[in-house]
């Protein structure tokens, strides 16, 4: 019998733990693969949130974070420690999702030592090097070193084709974040005790209407967290809104937040949710407003309207089918657009219908049988 190929799978964060879980499983589940995990921890409580409720145990966590980490200094022990991992286990193929420092760094400690890499989440661009920064050169930097590069949209798919990648190295799978979204969703429906620990803010806030907040972006820091958290202190003034908004644990977001609305009755300042609790707030809420790509692909999927606070974006399909819009970070601008949207019931009804153009919730199965093909079994 021909030996398993070993495929070491490397995240870091929040979002690439959500979005390569159901990766991770469909690899277990199949004998043509041995899946080692390996996690930088460039978060730890943010990590460790999706890794508990998706049940995976690392072989490996390198424990990285440090508070507010530099991208030179996180980068470099990526790199390093990353590599140790790849000497000490050996893969066949390495598996990196998105954009993360982590991925990047995954990605070339990979190409370092000849062994291929596989891209989920390949072909998003923005256009913009700095925007989303350092994300869009991440992505182009694995772009350039990747075997196999997983595209979730046909859009995706066109952007690695005009950067000449042979389209026999491209498939549209979808993205896996719908499939962590309905495998989320029937978690809470066989257990709805998952979900239930915002029942103390949804009876605060009965009978006003929600908007979900989140917002981390790096480029967003200083002026631009200043202007959406005034934004938000204007939108909190009506009386029949209430803003739930959990904080990412990066520093630079917490301490603008927490002084500029920190003790407002209609702003819930609280700490980030788990999956489950976050499916619950999009579940509740009439509007999202995020500078986040997840929420992005999550919101259009369930036919939340999203007002995403960036000026690019390097998933345009939302804003295609018409459940996301781009509002950028101006005061004036946030809060015209959401008032809109509370006040003119057209308008909301414009935006509030699901599409789905991120994926079925069958990407794993997709990418799993990609590389069977392509180990040959
Ligand atoms: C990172 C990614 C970004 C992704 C985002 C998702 C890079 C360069 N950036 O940004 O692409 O969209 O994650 O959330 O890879 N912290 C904690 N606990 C945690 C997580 C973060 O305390 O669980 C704090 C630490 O002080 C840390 C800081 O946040 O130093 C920044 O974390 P880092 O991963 O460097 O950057 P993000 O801004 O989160
Ligand atoms: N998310 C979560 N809890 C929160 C906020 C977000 O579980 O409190 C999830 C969200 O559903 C999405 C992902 O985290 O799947 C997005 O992560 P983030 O916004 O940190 O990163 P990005 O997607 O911008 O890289």
């Amino acid at each position: 019998m021909t030996k398993p190929a070993k495929i070491l799978i490397v995240f870091g964060t929040r979002p690439e733990a959500i979005k390569l879980f159901p990766v991770i499983k469909a690899l277990e589940a199949d004998p043509r693969f041995v899946s080692v995990v390996c996690v930088s921890a460039q978060h730890r409580q943010m990590l460790d949130q999706v890794l508990q409720i998706a049940g995976i145990v690392p072989d490996h966590d390198l424990d990285l974070m440090r508070p507010d980490q530099t991208l030179d200094g996180l980068t470099a022990a990526l790199l390093t420690e990353l590599g140790k991992v790849m000497d000490a286990e050996q893969p066949d193929r390495v598996m990196v999702q998105g954009d993360t420092a982590t991925a990047m760094a995954g990605a070339l400690a990979a190409y370092y030592r000849k062994v291929p890499v596989d891209h989920v989440e390949a072909g998003l661009r923005s256009g913009n090097i700095y925007h989303p920064w350092p994300e869009e050169v991440n992505r182009k930097i694995i772009g350039a070193i990747a075997s196999l590069h997983f595209a979730p949209t046909g859009v995706s798919e066109a952007a690695l084709l005009a950067e000449n990648v042979p389209a026999a190295r491209v498939d549209v799978t979808g993205n896996t974040v719908i499939d962590a979204l309905h495998w989320v969703t029937a978690r809470i429906a066989a257990q709805p005790e998952l979900a239930a620990g915002l029942a103390e803010l949804e009876a605060r806030f009965a009978g006003k209407r929600i908007i979900g907040v989140t917002s981390h972006r790096r480029e967003n820091f200083g002026g631009g967290m200043e202007a959406i958290a005034a934004a938000i202190r204007q939108i909190a003034a009506r009386p029949d809104v209430a803003v739930i908004f959990p904080v990412h644990l990066n520093p630079n977001v917490r301490a603008v937040m927490h002084r500029a609305l920190g003790g407002l009755g209609n702003v819930a300042l609280i700490e980030p949710l788990d999956y489950p609790h976050f499916a619950r707030l999009l579940a509740i809420a009439e509007i999202m407003l995020t500078d986040s790509g997840g929420v992005q692909e999550e919101a259009p999927a369930l036919g939340k309207p999203v007002l995403v606070m960036r000026e690019t974006t390097e998933r345009p399909e939302g804003v295609t089918a018409g459940t996301a819009k781009l509002v950028g970070t101006q005061t004036a601008t946030i809060v015209t657009e959401i008032f809109t949207l509370l006040d003119d019931k057209a308008a909301y009804e414009n935006m509030a219908r699901a599409h789905n153009p991120f994926g079925d919730g069958h990407a794993a199965q997709r990418i799993v049988e990609r590389l069977g093909n392509e180990i040959g079994r």
